[in-house]
């Protein structure tokens, strides 16, 4: 999609530009209309006075949706017209707005059609929009800078979305290579020999019922000479729940359980493309949860990198399992901040429903900081407890640690075990922690004007978290 800025106004239009015009109909409402040979389709905005930055980022998305719905392949809009005419907005700068308006522009114009064959009249995405009185050029900046954002977030759904036997860990680790081969990213990929090697038992236990082997790719980007920002992505790419095999309904979509991974990949891309001055590590365990002949077992013990032994209670909690060996591994880089992303729960989804991904950290300063960038992002968050109390549910009778709880009590606060047994490795970090739970928001839900299928959670949050934090 290619966006033009620009001067002057939109009664000056190119005649084959539709011209976009907002009204105060409920949202939803579209009418076309044709004047003097230009096109102009209005769209329901709502009440003026109801407006907020999170329905202007739907509003966004919905101009797309149309156009796209209506064969229309180029637009163009009146950007500066929108602080007058939405109040509410007018605590947001516009460069922020120009950002969150081509960002939710480009998500809005994703489709994943790799496996469809092209229909002879093409897709129907839009390929220009005309954005008139973006006038300063830090507007224009902020506005090209939420184009990027927009396209790693569709890379990332792209990924997200690939079919587990066309995605496997080694092709994912391929995948970390490709989406940095013309930045300025090192990218180191362990094998399973020196995983071994350096006594990774916890990711090998998991990789054990697949023939995929496993891998474990470092991605590092040096904006700055700073301690890291480490972000560890849950890379399972089929989850089937191993023996403790998941059901019919429940298998369904689990290629997407390296979302994590496939966020952590693409906010490393970006901030390498948008030069941040930051220094930013991203680890990718990445497995298959299968039930081979030689799978871990119910009951199996296995040896961390830490040293701490897990007893599998249920190969099904495998995430937690691959992801202890990455924030053990973290240490090494001596960060500044750890932060896991992963499609951990169904729990979590349960809890929180379609909108937000649920936030576990002890760290106050550091829930504050990625709620504030969840606000300013679209890329809601919402934060569950880390108490002392919960560690009971991650003991074991045979290990040093369980990874879920037996029998009723595995129902309850599912989320937050799997958030208390990653403290039982992040513990051991000198830094501060938290766990993303990206699970609600591994698929699009109805109503956020995106195609079906990867949302692309958390790559917006993170990016804005990086931009902001303090090392
Ligand atoms: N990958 C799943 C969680 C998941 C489920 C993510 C649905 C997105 C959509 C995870 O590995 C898993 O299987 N979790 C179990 C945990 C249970 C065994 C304690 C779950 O959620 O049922
Ligand atoms: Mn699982
Ligand atoms: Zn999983």
């Amino acid at each position: 999609m290619k966006l033009t800025f620009k001067k002057g106004s939109i009664e000056e239009v190119p005649k084959e530009y539709v011209r976009i015009v907002l009204t105060d109909e409920p949202k939803g409402t579209k009418h076309f209309a044709r004047e003097k040979g230009i096109e102009t389709l209005e769209v329901g905005a709502g009440k003026p006075e109801e407006m907020s930055a999170r329905k202007f980022i739907l509003l966004c998305r919905s101009i797309v949706q149309t156009a796209k719905a209506n064969q229309r392949r180029k637009i163009a809009i009146q950007f500066d017209r929108i602080p007058g005419l939405f109040k509410n907005l007018q605590h947001l700068t516009p460069e922020h707005l120009a950002q969150l308006t081509a960002e939710n522009f480009e998500m809005a114009n994703f489709e994943f059609n790799r496996f469809k064959t092209k229909p002879k009249e093409g897709w129907n995405s839009v390929e220009e929009i005309l954005i008139y009185g973006a006038s300063s050029p830090s507007i224009i900046q902020a506005a090209q800078k939420g184009q990027e954002i927009g396209k790693a977030v569709n890379a990332c759904r792209s990924l997200a979305n690939t079919p587990g036997g066309d995605l496997t860990p080694t092709l994912l680790a391929k995948a970390a290579k490709d989406a940095v081969k013309d930045l300025p990213v090192k990218v180191k990929i362990l094998e399973k020999k020196e995983m071994k090697k350096i006594g990774m038992g916890a990711l090998l236990g998991v990789a054990k019922g697949s023939t995929e082997a496993p891998t474990f790719t470092i991605m590092e980007y040096n904006g700055a000479s700073d301690k890291p920002i480490v972000l560890a992505g849950k890379g399972v790419t089929f989850d089937s729940g191993g023996l403790n095999l998941k059901s019919s309904n429940g298998i369904y979509e689990m290629h997407m359980d390296m979302s994590g991974a496939a966020a952590v990949i693409y906010t490393v891309a970006l901030a390498a493309r948008l030069k941040l001055k930051r220094h930013v590590i991203g680890l990718l365990p990445a497995v298959e949860n299968m039930p081979g002949n030689n799978a871990v077992r119910p009951g199996d013990i296995l040896k961390s990198l830490s040293g701490k032994t897990i007893e599998v209670t249920d190969t099904d909690a495998e995430g937690r399992v691959i992801l202890a060996d990455a924030l053990t591994y973290a240490k090494r880089f001596k960060p500044s901040v750890v932060i896991d992303i992963a499609t951990l729960t169904g729990a979590a989804h349960i809890a929180l429903g379609d909108h937000a991904s649920a936030l576990m950290t002890r760290d106050d300063a550091l829930a504050e900081g990625l709620s504030r960038a969840g606000e300013a992002s679209g890329d809601y968050v919402w934060r569950l407890p880390l108490w002392d109390e919960y560690e009971e549910k991650v003991k074991s009778t045979f290990a040093d640690v369980a990874n879920i709880a037996l029998g009723q009590a595995s129902r309850h606060g599912g989320a937050i075990d799997g958030g208390i047994f990653l403290w039982q490795f992040a513990k051991e970090l000198e830094c501060p922690w938290a766990h993303l739970d990206i699970a609600p928001r591994m698929t699009a839900a109805p109503g956020d004007e995106l195609a079906k299928g990867a949302a692309g959670a958390s790559v917006r949050l993170l990016l804005r978290f990086i931009e902001q934090w303090k090392p």
